[in-house]
């Protein structure tokens, strides 16, 4: 497979990890940090981790977007739901979806989006009202935690993690 971003080597690290992982079938009693620690020696990637979550670990690509890799089987599902929900998505709440560029074997690409959303009465009101929109076009819009959630330079809210977001009927 062909990416803009990644070269043919850094895909092949990807691809050792992911059937290392899968093989694996990583237990419960394993815990995150020792995942994590042994997807980044796996992937030996020469970016900088820029946050982990409890099924991708996404790094900066220091050129506007983040790469973010599997290390659970939910993860790789997460990958798939947020290249095809941004691909399906209404235009007028895909605004506020975070841009995924290109989708691989557990991988994906996003633009990156650093500005966090405050904790507050006004934007827990806000978010609940996009889940409402979401919800009116078809889309479950499960996981809204402000970790999971940016601000545009103009003030939108934007999803980095829809990963666990459901199509509530057949489009
Ligand atoms: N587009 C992005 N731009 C900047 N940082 C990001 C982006 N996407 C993810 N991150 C960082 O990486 C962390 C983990 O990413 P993400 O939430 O997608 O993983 P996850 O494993 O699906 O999370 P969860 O544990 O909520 O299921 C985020 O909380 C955030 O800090
Ligand atoms: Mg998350």
């Amino acid at each position: 497979m062909d990416s803009s971003f990644l070269t043919e080597s850094e895909i092949e690290s990807i691809n050792l990890w992911i059937s290392k992982m899968e093989q694996k079938k990583i237990v419960d009693s394993d815990t995150k940090m020792k995942t994590i620690s042994e997807a980044e020696n796996t992937l030996a990637l020469n970016y900088k981790r820029i946050g982990f979550g409890n099924n991708r670990i996404v790094y900066d690509l220091n050129n506007g977007f983040v790469l973010k890799v599997a290390i659970s089987e939910s993860g790789i599902q997460s990958n798939e739901t947020e290249f095809n929900t941004y691909q399906n998505c209404p235009l007028i709440l895909r605004v506020h979806l975070c841009p995924v560029e290109e989708l691989g074997n557990g991988w994906i690409i996003m633009e990156k989006a650093l500005n966090i959303v405050p904790d507050n009465e006004e934007y827990q009101h806000k978010v609940s009202g996009l889940q409402n929109k979401f919800l009116k076009s078809g889309i479950k819009a499960n996981d809204m935690r402000i970790r999971n959630l940016r601000l545009s330079n103009d003030g939108k809210i934007i999803v980095i993690d829809y990963g666990a977001f459901k199509y509530t009927k057949r489009k």
